[in-house]
């Protein structure tokens, strides 16, 4: 087998004059959990539909398990086990119903059908409501059963499209733990979040994805250290007359203002840059009303390569984010 399990090249998709999908290239490798982080708009559920086959390539090339999507649909599909919020579970059936039919569809041998449902009711912590139907499962189970049944056909690749959305954050950490138990397994697995914490914490690497295009990929580690060593907020009098001096300074990388504040990337440790940084602001009759220093985070990496947060889009669920975040630092 290939060891790129997913190649895209030149990816581009359009809706009417839209383009949603901006000659996106990646690979991902055998084994590995790999991020499309970008907030909501940004064409990550067009790129899982089009690796999926469930929408049509318009442009470009994509193989899946070494399958072109265009004219190998059916070989791709066998490699594929899905995980989308918009497939719905048999509600009329139990746990194991939903699991056993499935594993029908795919022709799986009774032994072994028997034998992986037995492991993924396990795996999902779903050993209790194995004769409960799905209707009256909650919603982190239900994820949780959706989950199983993408897996039941042990395939080459997992998709999931933000499966973690609208989750509170224990049912997002064991959603965490499944994909790396999963990982484990040897499965490898492509996921769209817009959570930085999940992709930080999940991912072997990131692609960071805005407006169709991907703007930076590494690991959560490579992404954060090209920002410098460390990051100094600042709130001044006059952020802008700030930004002007610091910006001639060797050890400052960059300057990122905000509306209340200045976020520079520095070089070498902060400590010992601070103090010249205050000197120069005396001397330039400038005030400084507030400083923190901190590691560079997700965050900060995608207002550095977006020019933007990731909660302005006025997603649906910004109050869950913000939780999250508080919840996690
Ligand atoms: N079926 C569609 N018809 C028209 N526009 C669409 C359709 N699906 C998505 N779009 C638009 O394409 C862009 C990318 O959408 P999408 O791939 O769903 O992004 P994401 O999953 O990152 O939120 C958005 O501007 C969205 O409004
Ligand atoms: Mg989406």
């Amino acid at each position: 087998m290939a060891e790129n399990v997913i190649e895209v090249n030149n990816l581009e998709h359009k809706y009417g004059d839209l383009k949603a999908v901006d000659n996106i290239s990646f690979t991902v490798r055998k084994g590995e959990i790999f991020s499309f982080l970008g907030p909501n708009g940004a064409g990550k559920s067009t790129v899982i539909n089009i690796l999926t086959t469930l929408r049509k390539i318009q442009k470009g090339e994509a193989k899946v398990n070494g399958y072109d999507v265009a004219k190998e649909t059916k070989a791709v599909r066998r490699s594929i086990g899905i995980v989308f919020q918009m497939m719905c579970l048999d509600y009329e059936m139990t746990v194991f119903e939903n699991l056993e039919y499935h594993g029908r569809i795919y022709s799986m041998p009774k032994e072994e059908r028997k034998k992986r449902i037995d492991e993924l009711i396990k795996l999902t912590e779903l050993e209790s409501k194995r004769n409960v139907l799905a209707k009256d499962l909650s919603g982190g189970m239900k994820r949780r059963l959706e989950l199983a049944r993408g897996l039941m056909t042990k395939p080459a690749v997992l998709f999931l499209d933000e499966p973690t959305v609208g989750f509170d954050i224990q049912t997002r950490l064991r959603m965490w733990e499944y994909l790396r138990s999963i990982k484990k397994e040897g499965t490898t697995i492509f996921l769209t979040t817009h959570y930085m914490e999940e992709a930080d914490q999940l991912s072997d690497r990131i692609s960071i994805i805005d407006h169709g295009k991907i703007i930076t990929t590494g690991t959560g580690t490579e992404l954060k250290n090209q920002l410098g060593k460390d990051i100094i907020y600042l709130e001044t009098s006059d952020n802008q007359a700030a930004a002007d001096i610091l910006k001639t300074l060797e050890s400052v990388k960059g300057v990122n203002e905000d509306t209340e504040f200045l976020r520079l990337m520095i070089g070498v440790d902060a400590t010992h840059i601070l103090p010249k940084i205050m000197d120069m602001m005396r001397q330039n009759g400038i005030e400084i009303t507030a400083v923190n220093i901190k590691k560079p985070s997700m965050d900060d990496v995608f207002v550095h390569y977006t020019g933007h947060g990731l909660r302005e889009g006025g997603s649906e669920d910004k109050n869950n984010e913000s939780e999250t975040v508080e919840a996690l630092t």
